[in-house]
């Protein structure tokens, strides 16, 4: 089904991460505080399934939908879709993204959640990639940093399509 893709991250590999990053946070986060996961839409909706059951301590998930591409490149401008349900006022915010690239989603959500006053906003994003840095984020837990390729798979897209691939590739050219 999918021979137009070379495969970079399999299953097993980024299972074992996420396992890694969910121990992180459970170790990490202060057992008194409420948390609150926020996946970013779309994307990030199957690495935010994977690491929510790797983190062992009560947690809620609330979803931010927003939208800041078309087709493969960065259109740098970021549009809110859904907003989150519920105050985080006083709670500790993991957002939750699938890449980091240029950092313009990253700033534009920190920037909005941070004005609704959380005891701590962190972030977690399965991709990071450097080369395409505008603006520098801080990723305080990361599974794995890549270099500038499209990549599409777990969660990723390409105009909507390959989120259902259960590893991560890279379309051949
Ligand atoms: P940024 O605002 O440039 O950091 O872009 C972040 C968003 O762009 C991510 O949340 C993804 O939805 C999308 N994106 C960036 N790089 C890729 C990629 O290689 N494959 C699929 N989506 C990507
Ligand atoms: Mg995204």
């Amino acid at each position: 089904m999918h021979d137009d893709i070379d495969a970079l991250l399999d299953a097993e590999t980024i299972a074992a991460k996420v396992r890694e990053l969910g121990a992180e946070i459970t170790a990490k986060v202060p057992a008194d505080r409420e948390l609150v996961l926020v996946p970013v839409l779309k994307g990030s909706f199957v690495f935010a399934a994977d690491l929510a059951r790797a983190i062992d301590r009560h947690l809620v998930v609330d979803f931010f939908g927003c939208r800041s591409y078309e087709g493969t490149s960065s259109s740098g401008v970021v549009q809110t879709t859904l907003d989150l349900s519920k105050s985080i006022e006083g709670k500790h915010v993991i957002i939750v993204e699938d890449i980091v690239d240029t950092g313009l989603t990253m700033q534009y959500m920190q920037e909005n959640l941070a004005t609704r006053h959380p005891a701590a906003l962190e972030l977690a994003s399965l991709l990071h990639k450097p080369a395409r840095t505008k603006v520098p984020v801080d990723i305080d837990y990361l599974g794995f940093t890549i270099d500038d390729v499209f990549v599409v798979g777990y969660g990723l897209d390409f105009d909507g399509r390959y989120r259902n691939l259960p590893y991560l590739g890279v379309m051949k050219s």
